[in-house]
C-alpha cells in the first residue's frame, strides 16, 4: 500500500557546540496536507526546514521524503529528490538583473536540461497566470511592488511542479493585506497543484488560513500539535501568552 506520509521526521537532533537546536523532534506530514511550525524567534523552525531540504546534516535521526531516507541517499539520488521539493525562503529574492521570464526559466533550465525553449516559454506563462501575473513577464524585479515580487518569487518555487513545498516565514515583511493575499494565493496553488507544505510562520492570520494542522518548537521540542484553533483557544499559560503577545500580526 502506498505509504500517504510525504515526509517523516524521527528523533532529529541538531546541535551547535552547546546549543541544542533541535532534540529527538518528530513529525510527519501527510500528502496533501499543509503543517504550520510555530514558535519564537531561535527555536529551530529554520533549522528544521533546512535538515529536511538537506541544507543541515542533523546530528542524530533520519528523515524520510517519499519514503526515501534522504540521509542516506547518493547525492545523485538526493539531488532526483530535491526536484520534487521546493522552497521559498523569506530571503530569496529575485536576480535584480534578469526579468521576470529570465528569473521563472531559471529553475526549469537548471532541473530539466531537456527542456526546449518554446516548452520553458510555455510553463513560464503558464505559472504567471496561477498568481495572476502574466503582464509582468518582461518586467525587471525593481519594476514591481513587494506584493508581486512576493508572487513572482512562489511562482519561481513552484514551477518545476514540486510535489512538496517548504516556506519560512513566507509574509514576513508584507503589509497585512498583501500578507492574506499572498497566504490565500498558497492555499489556492495547494489545493489546485495537490502540494503538501511544511509553512514555517509568526504570522497567525497566514496560519489560519494554511494550516491543516500545526505544530509548536520550544525549548528544542515539539511542544504542541493540533488544529490551529485548538491552539489559539487554549488555555495553556504558554500558548495562551504566545498567541496573544507573540504573533499578532500588526
Ligand atoms: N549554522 C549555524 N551555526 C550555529 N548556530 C546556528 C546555525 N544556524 C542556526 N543556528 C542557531 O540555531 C538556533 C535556531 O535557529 P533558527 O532555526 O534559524 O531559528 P528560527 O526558529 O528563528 O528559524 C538559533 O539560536 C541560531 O542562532
Ligand atoms: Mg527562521
Amino acid at each position: 500500500m502506498a505509504d500517504s506520509r510525504v515526509v517523516i521526521v524521527k528523533n532529529l537532533t541538531e546541535r551547535f557546540d552547546e546549543l541544542l537546536v533541535l532534540e529527538n523532534v518528530s513529525i510527519e506530514v501527510l500528502r496533501a496536507e499543509n503543517l504550520v511550525v510555530f514558535g519564537k524567534s531561535g527555536s529551530g523552525k529554520s533549522v528544521l526546514l533546512k535538515c529536511i531540504i538537506g541544507l543541515m546534516k542533523p546530528d542524530k535521526g533520519s528523515i524520510y521524503i517519499n519514503n526515501q531516507n534522504v540521509l542516506e541517499l547518493s547525492v545523485h539520488q538526493l539531488n532526483q529528490v530535491r526536484k520534487d521539493i521546493g522552497f521559498l525562503f523569506q530571503s530569496a529574492a529575485l536576480y535584480d538583473s534578469m526579468t521576470v521570464r529570465e528569473n521563472l526559466s531559471f529553475p526549469l533550465k537548471r532541473h530539466f536540461n531537456e527542456m526546449g525553449p518554446k516548452e520553458i516559454d510555455d510553463k513560464v506563462r503558464n505559472t504567471l497566470e496561477l498568481v495572476s501575473l502574466e503582464e509582468a513577464i518582461d518586467k525587471m524585479p525593481s519594476e514591481l511592488s513587494g506584493g508581486m515580487k512576493k508572487r513572482i518569487g512562489l511562482a519561481r518555487s513552484i514551477i518545476t511542479d514540486p510535489a512538496l513545498m517548504l516556506y519560512d516565514e513566507p509574509t514576513t515583511g508584507l503589509d497585512p493585506i498583501t500578507s492574506k493575499e499572498i497566504s490565500e494565493l498558497i492555499l489556492n496553488l495547494q489545493k489546485k497543484l495537490n502540494m503538501t507544505s511544511i509553512v514555517v510562520t509568526h504570522d497567525l492570520i497566514c496560519a489560519e488560513i494554511i494550516a491543516d494542522r500545526a505544530i509548536f518548537l520550544r525549548d528544542a521540542h515539539v511542544a504542541y500539535e493540533g488544529k490551529i484553533d485548538e491552539l489559539t483557544k487554549s488555555k495553556d499559560p504558554f500558548l495562551k501568552n504566545f498567541f496573544s503577545h507573540g504573533i499578532i500580526k500588526v
